[in-house]
């Protein structure tokens, strides 16, 4: 079918359609029920199938005679390590280590975070617990003790697993004094902590609390999958809202699984038997996606790239694993390529290796800016295709259908809404607004398959956040267009959500802690512009009457405030004190034309502006 074909009648007829494409995958129990409507504003998928993720990743393989095929391959320039798992390796590997968490009392539901750098114990973490149908929440390494101790608290999970340390190019991090610093902070008491040991790093275990992975896995006994209801959640995964607290993503089994497999071939044209790599972090959802579950459900080989774009060791690091590993089709975020361009701009790196395996390269997690679109295309030769989603929707709500025929890229633009996918751009009433005119973007009920079915114990936020704003839609929390011939153009988030190099981060959540410095009278955090990490936090604060602090004090004070407290992701790294701050008459700090000036955007003056003067003052600031 044409991709015009099968967009009309993922729309117009979706039962028939997911029917069809949940033939995909290998049930316990196929669904009979494909859409229910459960209530004003949910709806659910496959309600009365069964299936177990970890079988369709891992035994399907090994029963339909690709169990010799590598699974997995670890490329860890900052160890110097390369390790090639075959399902039939890493199936043994899951089955055990679930044997494991089964032996310290982890069964269906139990949740089980997730703490550890980009290692296959990690992948095989996540797998174990899919397998016994177990709930994980996999936490970035790169999140302080204090935002582990907030998953914690929310997902009150059994166990935590962890490594004895992350290593960031040359920075060795110990993971476990993190780990049981968020522990001792969080009023949830996990019951064990078990720990991978690194040779880097040997972590202290408590007596009574913590294992040694090894330990357990070596004395465990296998265990086969267990069969799930398609409803019940795969995993838990945190990401920022608007305000201090993380909104924990729910994925369920079947409808992740069935858009898992059916993504691949859509939106990145990978066959059984490719080798696919995401260069991301399993803590993200690129990890959880296109990492370990689309891959591997599909019969791919799949890269854990424990590196960095650039440094390890330089910016011909990615061309490298591509000719090394001969891989197919490459997924990253945009940063990741203007960080190699900054460093190789005329890419000599290239000369030094064959990436002719290559056949396409896939970009999401922020805007795809042209300049970096021009550059990868004109140095590689080969397509580049922007697509858009969220760690809401598990996978590409607009994409180049390149699985079903690739259509004219345009720079800037994510290409066309993926099958499933109905999406409007509203205005500020929820009304539709014509081609070429900026709005919300919004997308019609039900989503598809695969997107989040809740958040995790909050199910009113979940309702508030997303289902509420604009009745009958899921509201994105992007801004963007479409234009004349129907290709979508995602412009930037229209809420406090920024985006750092490829990272999602709330300045609220950066304001909470700013505003808790003794200092500090008021605060306002907001994303300005940059050429390598799409944007960076600032903060603006405003003393409180008496404080004598210098900047440059308050400044460092600020900084050390939120790597202590969100982690050195945040990148926060500049403060500026002023004297006012421009509010509306209601006493709303205008963050959106902070962020124009800052930026060297035009703006227009609100009419609800309390004192217009603040604006020129603040231009100063930013001038100086
Ligand atoms: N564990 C611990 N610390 C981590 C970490 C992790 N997993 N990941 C990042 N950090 C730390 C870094 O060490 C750095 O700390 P520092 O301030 O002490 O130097 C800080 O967080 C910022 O890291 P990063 O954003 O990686 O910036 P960078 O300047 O080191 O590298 C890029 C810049 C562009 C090369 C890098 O951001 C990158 O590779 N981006 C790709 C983005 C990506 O994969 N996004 C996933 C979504 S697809
Ligand atoms: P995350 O949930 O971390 O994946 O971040 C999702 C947000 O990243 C989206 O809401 C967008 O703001 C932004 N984003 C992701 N992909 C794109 C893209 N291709 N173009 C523009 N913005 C994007």
């Amino acid at each position: 079918m044409s991709y015009r074909d099968e967009f009309r009648q993922s729309i117009h007829d979706p039962e028939t359609f997911w029917k069809d494409k949940a033939r995909l995958i290998d049930w316990h129990r196929p669904p009979e029920k494909i859409l229910t409507r459960t209530d004003e504003y949910t709806y659910t998928w496959f309600e009365d199938g069964e299936l177990n993720t970890c079988d369709l990743a891992l035994d399907a393989h090994l029963r339909n005679g690709r169990g010799e095929q590598t699974a997995l391959i670890y490329d860890s320039p900052v160890t110097g390590q390369q390790q090639k798992f075959s399902y039939t390796e890493l199936h043994a590997r899951v089955a055990r280590f679930a044997g494991a968490l089964q032996d310290r009392g982890v069964t269906k539901g139990d949740r089980v975070i997730i703490y550890m750098p980009m290692i296959p114990e990690a992948v095989m973490a996540m797998l174990a617990c899919a397998r016994l149908g177990a709930v994980h929440s996999v936490v970035f390494g790169g999140f302080a003790a204090h935002e582990l101790a907030v998953r914690i608290d929310d997902a009150t999970p059994k166990t935590i697993l962890t490594a004895s340390c992350g290593i960031e190019v040359q920075k060795v991090i110990p993971y476990k004094p993190l780990v049981d610093a968020a522990i001792d902070k969080a009023e949830h008491k996990p019951e064990c902590c078990i720990v991978l040991q690194r040779e880097q790093v040997a972590a202290d275990l408590k007596d009574g609390r913590d294992f040694d992975w090894s330990e357990l896995e070596a004395n465990a006994e296998s265990v086969d999958p267990v069969p799930v209801n398609a409803t019940d959640p795969l995993y838990i995964l945190y990401t920022s809202g608007t305000t201090g607290k993380p909104k924990g993503v729910v994925r369920d089994n079947g409808g992740h699984a069935v858009a898992m497999r059916y993504s691949m071939d859509l939106v990145y044209g990978a066959r059984p038997g490719d080798v696919f790599w995401a260069a991301s972090d399993v803590g993200w959802v690129v990890g959880h996606s296109y990492i370990v579950y689309g891959p591997l459900i599909t019969g791919c080989t799949t890269i854990l790239y424990e590196g960095k774009p650039v440094k390890t060791p330089d910016a011909g690091a990615f061309w490298r694993v591509v000719a090394d590993h001969k891989v197919n089709i490459l997924f990253t975020a945009p940063t990741a390529f203007r960080a190699v361009r900054k460093e190789d701009p005329e890419a000599d790196a290239l000369d030094r290796y064959d990436i002719s395996s290559l056949k396409r390269i896939l970009l999401a997690g922020e805007r795809l800016d042209p300049p970096t679109y021009d550059w990868l295309r004109d140095k590689t030769g080969l397509p580049i295709l922007d697509h858009w989603w969220q760690t809401e929707t598990g996978w590409a709500i607009c994409c180049n259908p390149v699985g079903i025929g690739m259509m004219q890229p345009k720079p800037g633009s994510a290409t066309a809404p993926s099958p499933g996918y109905d999406v409007q751009i509203l205005d500020v009433d929820g009304s539709p607004m014509r081609r070429g005119d900026q709005g919300q973007v919004a997308i019609r009920l039900p989503l598809p398959p695969g997107c989040l079915s809740g958040i995790w114990g909050d199910r009113s936020r979940f309702i508030k956040t997303y289902l509420e704003p604009l009745p009958g839609y899921y509201h994105s929390g992007d801004g963007g267009y479409i234009d004349d011939e129907g290709y979508v153009f995602i412009m930037g988030r229209t809420d406090d959500v920024i985006n750092v190099a490829g990272h999602r981060l709330s300045t609220g959540e950066m304001e909470e802690v700013v505003a808790s410095h003794p200092a500090v009278a008021e605060c306002c955090v907001i994303g300005v512009h940059d050429e390598l990490k799409g944007q960076l936090p600032i903060g603006l604060v405003l003393l409180k009457d008496g404080a004598t602090i210098e900047h440059d004090e308050l400044e460092d004070e600020l900084v050390e405030m939120v790597r202590e407290h969100i982690g050195a992701v945040a990148c926060f790294r500049r403060a500026m004190i002023v004297d006012r701050l421009p509010k509306t008459r209601s006493g709303k700090i205008l963050r959106r034309v902070l962020r124009s000036i800052a930026d060297g955007e035009k703006y227009s003056v609100p009419s609800t502006i309390d004192d217009p003067t603040i604006l020129d003052d603040i231009k100063d600031r930013f001038r100086h």
